[in-house]
């Protein structure tokens, strides 16, 4: 009975990411990162947010800001993330993070916020723009972290280099001040569990900035998943029995197997090591699967999209929590710092 009462006491891992505002998700979205975060949910403390205050750094002037947001907050939501299991919320709910990023920036250097490799692609790509909040982007992205007090950050390779510079943060912020405040985030990939999901243009992996027609997402029409696949790029085919196959052909078993039942697969397998294999019937029956993946998340989608109450109210809540635990982490270090208590 003791023993009962402790463990389900015991304090979970803080686990901490943030979605950049960028578009409707896709399968690429869901299978290399969505799926673990629901899994997630019910091992660790998830904190789980919207990355708005970020999407200015490269969209300044955002048509709608709020109906973006709105938009991926609710595939979100129909992908599996619950809002009675993790802590979900908008960035710009916790102005505490912008205090807290003001801190840090005088304590970050121009040197090495030079050398960051999303900056200076990001800078590359517009370079009337580069402004002082993309350089600074490594310590907002910082200041989201540690004021959850994460210990574990799940991003993509290319998120590294940036969690690396939160790590620099959270150490240097202690040091400075001579104290142990803030956990020292680790970057958490999941590595076998991640599927990279490879895009249907033959070539890389499934992104929305690789062009039309390389991205399903979970909100396409049957109609326009049929066509995406059918005209995905393949080849003229095999020649000889079990000869390997070429990446645009690999792409499309890949996709295969994680929308399809194993003895399709096989039979597609068999088909194409005995030179009999036709594309057309493997895209046909490839498309029917993903329509079947995607349809319950399409129509849950289209439902929440219905509950503006429900929605409001999911927001609401993920704010009050992350907020309350952000405005206690920075009562602190407005203490730690020196400076005069106002709240
Ligand atoms: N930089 C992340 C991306 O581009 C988004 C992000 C912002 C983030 N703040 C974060 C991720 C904090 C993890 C933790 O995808």
């Amino acid at each position: 009975m003791f023993f009962i009462i402790f463990a389900s006491m015991e304090k979970r891992e803080v686990v901490l990411s943030g979605i950049r505002p960028t578009g409707h998700l896709h399968l690429g979205n869901y299978f290399g990162a969505v799926k673990n975060f629901v899994k997630m949910q019910d091992t660790n403390d998830c904190y789980f947010f919207i990355a708005d205050y970020h999407s200015l750094t490269t969209h300044p002037h955002p048509d709608n800001l709020q109906g973006n947001v709105r938009q991926v907050l609710i595939e979100y939501l129909a992908a599996g993330l619950d809002p009675e299991k993790a802590t979900l919320y908008l960035q710009s709910d916790i102005p505490e993070t912008a205090e807290l990023y003001l801190f840090l920036n005088m304590n970050a250097y121009l040197g090495e916020l030079e050398r960051v490799t999303t900056f200076k692609e990001k800078a590359r790509k517009q370079p009337n723009n580069v402004n002082a909040g993309l350089l600074t982007y490594p310590t907002l992205m910082a200041a989201d972290i540690i004021i959850q007090k994460a210990a574990k950050v799940p991003v993509g390779k290319d998120q590294e280099q940036n969690l690396e510079m939160t790590r620099t943060y959270a150490r240097r912020f202690n040091k400075m001040y001579n104290t142990d405040f803030f956990p020292v985030p680790k970057a958490f990939n999941f590595g076998e569990a991640l599927v990279k999901i490879p895009g249907l243009d033959g070539s890389g992996k499934m992104g929305k900035s690789e062009g039309e027609g390389n991205a399903i997402f979970l909100n396409d029409d049957p109609k326009v998943i049929r066509k995406k696949i059918m005209r995905a790029v393949t080849d003229s085919g095999p020649t000889e029995k079990n000869q390997p196959k070429p990446e645009p052909i690999e792409n499309l078993f890949t996709l295969l197997k994680v929308v399809s039942k194993p003895e399709v697969v096989a039979y597609f397998d068999e088909k194409y090591n005995d030179c009999s294999i036709r594309y057309g019937d493997l895209k046909k029956q490839l498309a029917e699967d993903v329509i079947a993946f995607t349809t319950p998340f399409a129509e849950k989608i289209k439902a929440l999209d219905a509950s503006d109450d429900y929605i409001l109210k999911v927001m609401n809540m993920g704010a009050e929590k992350a907020r309350a635990n952000a405005q206690k982490t920075m009562r602190e270090v407005r203490e730690i710092i020196g400076f005069r208590k106002i709240y």
